[in-house]
């Protein structure tokens, strides 16, 4: 038996539980989420949320310029420019629905910095800032009567013409997304939830590579289905890694250590103890992170180092615990007293800037398939995302998308003749080994194929591994019963596929997609 609601949200990141909040009042709201409500990669972002609130030594202009630097000519300008200047209004938004930004003692915001902003313009909530927004945002969508959580649900496809037998085609113009099946996780059955309008905002792709500091439920789940629903999909080779996770080899997620660190002072050390970020940047280990976390990759490999070091010890040690509280603990956990020690750092993949396409409303290429949040491709990351834009893109967009759906509900009804998810097959007994191992196989290729610094061969050794992966999970997948660990695995494979196979086309280097191959940028391929 089907569900129907108007609004269908498949993810419960920043994207889509203010998306939840601001349509709620205009008809019922069905929010998916894999594990638990607090589960997303917002929960995990430290450093906070870029907005020109000081208009004293900051204004828009400068974000802009800072953002346009960073991604590296491959922005789109107007989409930077929109999103800038509603800062502000967005940073209201969430201070209304509870998020408590830390002050100073005039009671002004305290703004941090981090790499590549001009000015200090980051609000923060000590160095936990996303679990302040999800815990904050969290409270609220209980209390709303038309909104429906499922935890522990996970959305295995969205619903399309292709579920009425059509035959769907990269070519095919007037896609439609009907909703999604999704599996109850505890029961192991599958619902066919009907809806007027869904709002992928399933976060990131970290596990796709062997460390990262997403959570282990950053599969690239939407990015995998749209694809598969043929959405255009759209700069996956520009993966981020952040310069500075810990290094704890043992530990997933591995733990960020936050940029704002940086930014109030920390310098990147080698294994001589020499800091080294003057020599690739006049702005030091306060670069972008494309260049910092290439520079330390450079710096590992002509030491042979499996880290370097992050030094905060000349800094006020009373400041630091105050200002870094978390942080501080953690280390402390691994016998490192950061107001006394070197912290060993490495880069780890921490975000996407490409993903599912999306124009000024956040359409999808899909009709009434909109998309918010890091699995999106909006046009305001470019070639390399600025710290901490990333929250301030997720609330922009789940805020026109609101604006955008609440009226297109109007013109769509359900669609009924949808037939239920076929869960036909068998569990295997080996099934789980060979899908762990095929997860760790597409990790282990992609962090050593795909990673910082590319080559055409590594591209190409790349894909042809993954096919192999490709051919052995699909026919898995024919003849068992339908897991999540089966699904997620293959979404890890389809979006690998998607960052090789744009990576290889791109014939130049540029902001976080860097080619031996092809050391300089082509100006015909800047366009966004
Ligand atoms: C950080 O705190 O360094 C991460 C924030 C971000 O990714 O923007």
């Amino acid at each position: 038996m089907g569900k129907r609601f108007d609004f269908l949200i498949i993810g419960s990141g920043l994207a889509g539980m203010s998306f939840a909040l601001k349509v709620a009042d205009k008809g019922s709201v069905a929010l998916i989420c894999k594990t638990t409500l607090d589960e997303a990669n917002t929960y995990y972002a430290q450093g906070g949320i870029a907005s020109v609130m000081n208009g004293l030594t900051d204004n828009f202009e400068k974000h802009i310029e800072d953002t346009l630097i960073c991604g590296d000519g491959h922005c789109k300008a107007d989409v930077v420019e929109k999103i800038v200047r509603k800062g502000p209004e967005m940073i209201d938004q969430l201070v209304t629905w509870g998020v408590d930004f830390d002050k100073n003692n005039v009671g002004e915001y305290d703004l941090h910095k981090e790499g590549g902003h001009s000015e200090n313009r980051i609000l923060h909530h000590k160095d936990n800032t996303g679990a302040e927004i999800q815990l904050s945002l969290v409270e609220q969508l209980k209390k709303h009567p038309n909104i429906h959580i499922f935890e522990h649900h996970f959305a295995i496809e969205i619903i399309t013409q292709h579920h009425l037998g059509q035959i769907i085609t990269h070519n095919t113009t007037n896609i439609e997304c009907f909703g999604a099946y999704v599996m109850n996780e505890k029961t192991r059955s599958i619902t066919t939830f009907l809806a007027k309008v869904t709002l992928m905002a399933t976060g990131g792709i970290g596990n796709v590579y062997l460390t990262t500091s997403n959570p282990t439920i950053a599969t690239g789940d939407g990015i995998a289905m749209a694809h598969r629903a043929r959405g255009v999909i759209k700069d996956m080779e520009f993966v981020q890694f952040h310069p500075t996770v810990l290094y704890n080899p043992n530990e997933r997620p591995s733990f960020l250590i936050t940029e704002a660190m940086r930014g109030y002072g920390a310098v990147l050390r080698n294994g001589k103890k020499q800091e080294f970020m003057y020599k690739y940047d006049k702005r030091g280990s306060l670069a972008p992170r494309d260049i910092v976390a290439r520079a330390i990759d450079n710096e590992m490999k002509i030491s042979g180092d499996d880290f370097v070091y992050l030094d905060v010890t000349h800094m006020n040690a009373e400041e630091t615990k105050k200002e870094y509280p978390t942080i501080y603990k953690k280390c402390l956990s691994l016998g490192i007293d950061i107001t006394k020690d070197l912290i060993p750092v490495v880069p780890a993949t921490h975000f996407l800037c490409g993903g599912i396409l999306v124009d000024d409303n956040a359409c999808s290429s899909i009709r009434r398939l909109y998309a918010a949040g890091e699995c999106a491709c909006s046009g305001l990351h470019g070639a390399n995302r600025l710290a901490s834009n990333s929250l301030l893109e997720a609330i922009y967009y789940a805020d026109v998308a609101a604006k955008h759906a609440v009226k297109a509900i109007e013109q769509y009804d359900f669609q009924l003749n949808i037939p239920d998810w076929n869960d036909e097959g068998t569990s295997l007994p080996e099934e789980m080994v060979l899908i762990t191992q095929s997860i760790r196989e597409v990790g282990q290729l992609m962090s050593a194929y795909v990673g910082i610094v590319r080559s055409n061969l590594r591209l190409k050794r790349a894909m042809n591994r993954l096919k192999i992966l490709y051919s052995e999970t699909e026919i898995l997948f024919d003849r068992s019963v339908v897991s999540r660990e089966i699904c997620e695995l293959r979404n890890i494979i389809s979006v690998a596929y998607l960052v090789i196979k744009q990576a290889s086309l791109r014939k130049e280097s540029r902001g976080l997609h860097f080619n031996v191959d092809y050391p300089g940028k082509n100006p015909q391929e800047a366009e966004f």
